[in-house]
């Protein structure tokens, strides 16, 4: 398990995500394009993440990545912010972004499966394409439990096992090479973003966010999964160009709207229950 999380850990140190969208000549039209492409891309994510509730809350954010989230939850005034990327180059990122807006945030190196903060220390936590990369998504999901008080919230999106992207990282890698049993946990595992990144139906995620009180999940079509933005940093080639002129976005957004790759799942932590009840 921590061989694979130090594999991990290097796959993001040599690239945070949405980095190749990070053009300009200064970091700061650097750090600007790659939040107007990420939500051009992905307008979906400032409803699902509603970062105007951070007003007022203990709000923490894993996996800031570039930080494009982390400035906007800055921005919401919270009582106090906090981020954690298991990566140095992801936390030098939003700590610059934040910098050039004179916000400020607790950002630190730290391990989503052991969170370096006492129990109930939060209001909101947030983990956009995160928790789904680390060896152990249960635990890290337990532990967002545990640094959340009772009745605080959390929204986290990971990744579903049932979507365009992995139907066709499966056309390419297991039935064009001739392996058309490979599983899509191993397709996802080996041939989407860093290694051992794994994908989850729906009952998967309700059980691992059992312990929670109103979960709600719901999945979304991605611009990964209707081809119309890039589509991860590890694929290119004449296929993929090829396939992105064909796509039938259309039949996919009108029959398959429930294949897409984000499963977004909010939750709350209900109070405990009293003792005469436990067991
Ligand atoms: C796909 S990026 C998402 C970043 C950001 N949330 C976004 O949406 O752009 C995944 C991030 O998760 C971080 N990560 C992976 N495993 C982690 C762990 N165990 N603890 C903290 N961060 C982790 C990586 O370093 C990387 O920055």
């Amino acid at each position: 398990m921590e061989a694979l999380k130090e594999q991990v850990r290097s796959f993001w140190n040599q690239a945070s995500c949405g980095e190749r969208y990070a053009e300009g000549d200064t970091v700061k039209q650097q750090l600007e394009e790659q939040a107007r492409v990420r939500y051009e891309l992905e307008p979906y994510l400032f409803p699902f993440a509603k970062f105007a509730e951070g007003k007022g809350r203990d709000v923490l954010e894993i996996g800031v990545g570039m930080g494009a989230d982390h400035l906007e939850w800055a921005k919401s005034n919270p009582r106090s912010l906090t981020g954690i990327d298991l990566t140095e180059r992801a936390a030098e990122f939003t700590r610059d972004r934040l910098e050039l807006y004179g916000l400020h945030s607790d950002i630190r190196v730290a391990d989503a499966e052991n969170l370096p903060f006492p129990d109930e220390s939060f209001d909101v936590v947030f983990s956009y394409g995160v928790l789904h990369h680390t060896p152990d998504t249960a635990k890290a999901i337990r532990e967002v439990y545990r640094v959340l008080r009772t009745g605080g919230i959390c929204r986290i999106m990971i990744y579903h096992k049932y979507s365009m992207v992995g139907y066709m990282l499966w056309a390419r890698y297991g039935l064009l090479s001739g392996r058309p049993f490979r599983s899509l946990a191993d397709i996802y595992a080996r041939y989407l973003e860093s290694p051992g990144t794994k994908a989850y139906s729906v009952a998967e995620a309700r059980g691992m966010f059992r312990d929670f009180a109103s979960v709600t999940v719901s999945t979304q079509l991605g611009f990964g999964d209707l081809l119309s933005g890039g589509a991860g940093q590890r694929h290119r080639g004449i296929l993929l160009s090829v396939a992105r002129k064909l796509w039938p976005r259309w039949f996919i957004r009108r029959f398959l709207r429930n294949h897409g790759l984000g499963m977004m799942i909010e939750a709350s932590r209900a109070a405990a229950r009293p003792a005469f009840m436990a067991g």
